[in-house]
């Protein structure tokens, strides 16, 4: 049986066990994650492992990145699993806080995003994400002070946001995105489709079929307005709430109105029920 990587709850150990793991000038590349890992956190971890010679990986769900009425509470969590998940990934190290470790009687600072935070996207829906987001982050990456931090491209605004984050306060890492894990029918690999049935799983995959479509016909110079409002209709008759379809800048998020504005990323975001999917393709 693989032995589980080493876990650390507590910064002090956390520190002593990164000094350890830097011996011999080793790079370290962090995955900060929530835990319910899938597929799509293993191929970051192998990302890490092909450009570091360390490799942390954080579980943390973080309180602050959820709204009272969003789903921290019935947050998959499985920690068993995961350290078995990651004891097979060949992972150094586990920084698996709580959330009293994370967020002390008295805490009292709080990093507000702005540019790519307040892009009209995510943040036009969850307004308390980012703050969240870039708090938990800009913790974790002074915590475990990696070289390299891999995030998953499926949550595009939030790599754009904490690769600002990284800019703007000088902060001695690389924020390194990497391409999203599909399931052979095209759904985005995302904890949370744990909360999609059977049938709803075969309906979330059309998300990805209408973004490559339209992808298509934007490259193909149709009109950018026109293909979006065709696609959000196609979107919304297979039983999706649209929250938004959106063309945009692929590296300031800026709205487009021609493929001349590209490189072009189509971002979309949907609910099915009760379960909310993010999506996004470079066209
Ligand atoms: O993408 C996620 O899983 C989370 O938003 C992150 C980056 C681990 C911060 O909690």
């Amino acid at each position: 049986m693989t032995q589980h990587p080493r876990v650390v709850s507590n910064v002090p150990a956390l520190r002593r066990a990164i000094d350890a793991l830097r011996r011999g000038r080793a790079t370290v590349a962090l995955v900060p994650t929530m835990g319910a890992l899938h597929k799509g956190h293993l191929a970051l971890v192998r990302q890490a492992r092909r450009r570091a010679k360390r490799v942390v990986v954080s579980i943390f769900v973080n309180p602050t990145q959820f709204a009272p009425n969003e789903d921290f509470g019935s947050y998959p969590r499985d920690l068993k699993q995961d350290l078995t998940a990651l004891a097979e990934a060949n992972v150094d190290l586990v920084w698996a806080p709580n959330v009293k470790t994370m967020y002390p009687d008295g805490f009292a600072t709080r990093i507000v995003p702005e540019g790519p935070a307040k892009a009209g996207l995510e943040d036009a829906f969850r307004p308390h994400f980012f703050g969240g987001v870039a708090t938990v982050v800009t913790k974790l990456l002074v915590q475990c002070s990696p070289d390299i931090a891999i995030f998953g491209e499926k949550d595009y605004q939030q790599l754009k946001v904490i690769s600002r984050i990284a800019t703007d306060l000088d902060l001695p890492v690389k924020i390194v995105g990497a391409p999203i894990v599909r399931e052979t029918n095209g759904l985005a690999m995302s904890s949370r489709n744990a909360y999609l049935s059977e049938a709803q799983r075969e309906v979330a995959a059309s998300l990805h079929r209408v973004l490559k479509d339209c992808a298509r016909r934007i490259a193909g110079k149709e009109h950018i307005a026109r293909v979006l409002d065709e696609c959000s209709a196609d979107i919304e008759s297979v039983g999706f709430t649209l929250d938004y379809l959106e063309a945009r800048h692929a590296d300031s998020l800026a709205k487009v109105e021609s493929i001349k504005d590209g490189p072009i990323r189509l971002l979309v975001a949907a609910r099915l029920g009760a379960t909310r999917l993010i999506d996004n393709v470079a066209v």
